[in-house]
């Protein structure tokens, strides 16, 4: 096990040295201009590889309308120039809401996120002019065991999991969700799609990653009834959904998928996991999965990992978090972007967007053009880079690089935030909008100091 270390790294050739002395396979690239490469989804352009993951700034109104730094992200992520804009976990029934501030569609709202969209769409027509417009995706959510739509927990769990729920004093069966519960609930996902297609979203996601409704049905090995079981069985709600938006839109709203490719929970209770020793991803039913989507109108994947109530370290590489994992970043980082290239594979035809370059700080732009070069992704993603560093892409594309000094220091507080129930962004490159708002929302509590906590990969 290779300990695990801060960013240290001043070179790319010393990043490349590590690399290859921690035996990783990490592809690099002095390349930089293959990320400029437009691309087509469903004949939509895209004007350049590069895309701002989904990101929850939990600034909504209690309504689950935008708030005004809602505004203000979006317009600062499209005035960056990323190809795509994935927009954040967006509710799609009010009790699914993972916090009070979430974003919530219905036809209430419709309105609101209409605006959203055209102002984030206006300020990318502003910088690169109305010939180009980014590919938008809106993610569709439902919370599932992390459902807070009231600050209490209101959990609707798909099945039992002993290692997630320690966290749930209550008698967690009382919980679960039913059948007839579920079939209720694709018709609020069908619901929702129609209207992002009435707003005017490019594409809907239907998030199944992270630990939440979707995620965790697909992990419901141990779930009796015909939404677990066997592979069939858990992943029918998903492709229920599936089947009903394109015949219910008339195939004129894009479907995307933001998929975990692995839990890294032990099985039954994970999926994507090698049986044996869950430590190791298999990515048999996760292939399987997305082979089937494609079949059914699948066009843009987006892969992520892990859970971020209970293994933060294995979706998003950190520096600091709520403890310190026991192994090296780069190993988490070569992990995410091994389960993008297997899956890439196994769908040549789907664009994959790549997660996990925000660590490596400006040489995620290297990073970045060696996946695409090496056809391990057909996009590069950037999370918390957006938040520190919401113009990288224009930087990437017209500097032929990032700048360390504008770029994440993987800190965590944008998630410290977030748990402690503030508005969510960049501490440090933001900080006129954010310290304020962390200095206020983590009065008195521990923050995340790096603590040792080794009941995790
Ligand atoms: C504050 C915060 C909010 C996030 N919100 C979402 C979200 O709404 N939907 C989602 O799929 N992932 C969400 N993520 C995960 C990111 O999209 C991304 O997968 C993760 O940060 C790793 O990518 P990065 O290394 O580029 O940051 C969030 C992460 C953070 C830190």
């Amino acid at each position: 096990m290779i300990q695990h270390e801060r960013f240290h790294y001043n070179s790319i050739d010393e990043l490349a040295d590590t690399i290859d002395n921690m035996k990783l396979n990490i592809p690099l690239s002095n390349n930089i201009s293959v990320l400029a490469k437009p691309l087509k989804i469903n004949r939509k352009k895209v004007p350049n590889s590069m895309a701002v993951h989904p990101m929850e700034g939990c600034d909504g109104t209690s309504e689950g309308k935008p708030g005004e730094l809602t505004y203000r992200r979006y317009k600062r992520f499209a005035a960056g120039g990323a190809g795509i804009l994935w927009f954040e976990a967006t509710a799609v029934i009010h009790e699914g809401r993972a916090n009070p501030r979430q974003l919530l569609i219905s036809e209430s709202n419709a309105k609101n996120l209409h605006n959203l969209l055209k102002s984030a769409l206006f300020e990318f027509g502003v910088r690169y002019g109305s010939k180009h417009k980014p590919y938008t995706v809106l993610q569709l959510t439902h919370s599932g065991r992390y459902s807070r739509p009231e600050r209490q927990q209101r959990p609707l769990i798909a099945s039992g999991n002993p290692y997630l729920d320690k966290k749930y004093s209550n008698n967690i069966i009382r919980h679960i969700v039913t059948d007839k519960k579920l079939e209720e609930l694709e018709e609020n996902y069908v619901s929702a799609a129609i209207i992002a297609q009435q707003i005017g979203f490019d594409a809907v996601d239907i998030k199944s990653c992270h630990g939440y409704l979707i995620s965790e049905l697909l992990s419901s090995a141990a779930r009796t009834g015909q939404y677990g079981g066997n592979f069939e069985n858990r992943t029918r709600f998903l492709v229920n959904i599936f089947d009903k938006i394109r015949t219910r839109t008339s195939n004129t709203i894009d479907l995307a998928l933001r998929l975990n490719a692995y839990d890294a929970v032990p099985y039954p209770y994970g999926w994507g996991v090698n049986r044996r020793d869950y430590r190791n991803f298999d990515l048999k039913e996760p292939k399987k999965l997305v082979k089937l989507l494609h079949k059914k109108g699948l066009k843009l994947l987006n892969i992520s990992a892990g859970n971020p109530y209970y293994n933060p370290h294995i979706g998003r590489p950190y520096d600091t978090g709520p403890y310190i994992p026991e192994e090296h970043p780069l190993c988490g980082v070569e992990r995410l972007l091994n389960l993008c290239r297997e899956i890439q594979q196994s769908v040549p035809t789907v664009p994959v967007v790549a997660t996990g370059f925000s660590w490596l700080r400006e040489f995620g732009a290297q990073c970045a053009a060696g996946a695409v070069e090496n056809g391990w992704c057909k996009l590069a993603g950037f999370g918390r880079q957006a938040f520190a560093y919401p113009d990288f892409a224009d930087d990437i594309l017209k500097k032929g690089g990032m700048d360390r000094n504008k770029c994440c220091i993987a800190c965590g507080k944008c998630s410290e935030i977030m748990r402690f129930d503030g508005r969510t962004g960049c501490v440090i490159r933001d900080s006129s909008a954010y310290l304020p708002i962390y200095k206020e929302v983590s009065k008195g509590k521990p923050s995340f100091i790096g603590k040792y906590i080794a009941n995790h990969v």
